[in-house]
């Protein structure tokens, strides 16, 4: 029988420079509660994940202060440059033969059901995924604007077949923790798990998922989570 034993990582160790505030995004309040605890919230409450081990910055002078900080099913660790380093400092204190589901702190607007999806897919295939929304705007790829005064457009992007990753994304961990040193050790740069899974030649499930899965990044991207999360009723507005 397959282990389907499910430990969630969430990297919380960013400083958010997007975001332009002197509070690290995660620790933005919301309504009564932070990013980060809405996060939490939504991981706590599956019964099919066992352990959550968050990742915050050796600097984190915050998470102390949660109302989940004492959480039986929460473990603590320390991050690191980069959110790929802060995802294997996470996955080092994981057991190989689980899978992780890894969910930035900074999405606190997925919803149960995606996440169920996503688990449900990856058990029902027993390989990795992730999940991601269809590209629906006109991508334009531009030309190198490093000798231009304004970047200008070189082409129209065939949306055919491109999706946006989001996150939780689900491997097991022993090939994740794999495929992120190999990656290292080549300096390549990850932005997500599933492009370490890909450089090492694997083809993740995508999973699609509702729009309201969004990043928390800018300024502007607040009111629309306090928007979304009003309609799943975690808030009152
Ligand atoms: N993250 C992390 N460790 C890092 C960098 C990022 O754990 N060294 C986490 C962030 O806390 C966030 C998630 O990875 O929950 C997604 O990253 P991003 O949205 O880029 O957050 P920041 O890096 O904090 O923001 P920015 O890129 O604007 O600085
Ligand atoms: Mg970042």
């Amino acid at each position: 029988m397959n282990n389907r034993n499910i430990v969630a990582i969430v990297p919380a160790a960013g400083s958010g420079q997007r975001m332009q505030s002197t509070l690290p995004k995660q620790y933005i309040k919301i309504g009564q509660s932070t990013i980060l605890e809405y996060t939490l919230q939504k991981l706590l409450s599956l019964p099919l994940i066992s352990q959550i081990i968050v990742v915050i910055s050796r600097d984190d002078r915050y998470f102390s202060t949660l109302s989940v900080a004492n959480h039986p099913k929460i473990t603590l660790t320390y991050g690191g440059d980069t959110r790929s380093d802060s995802v294997f400092a996470g996955l080092l204190l994981a057991d190989d033969d689980s899978w992780a589901l890894v969910h930035d702190a900074a999405r606190p607007c997925v919803s149960h059901h995606d996440i169920e999806q996503l688990i449900k897919t990856v058990f029902a295939q027993n390989q990795g995924g992730i999940l991601a929304t269809k590209v629906t705007d006109t991508i334009k790829k531009s030309l190198d604007h490093s000798q231009l005064p304004l970047p200008q457009i070189a082409q129209t992007c065939d949306r055919q077949q491109l999706w946006a990753a989001a996150t939780p994304q689900m491997f097991k961990v022993k090939l994740l923790k794999e495929c992120i040193h190999k990656a290292k050790l080549q300096k390549i740069a990850l932005t997500d798990e599933a492009s370490a899974v890909e450089f090492c030649g694997g083809h993740p499930l995508l999973v699609e998922c509702q729009r309201d899965n969004i990043k928390v990044t800018q300024k502007e991207d607040i009111p629309l989570a306090k928007l979304y999360l009003y309609e799943q009723g975690y808030i009152e507005i």
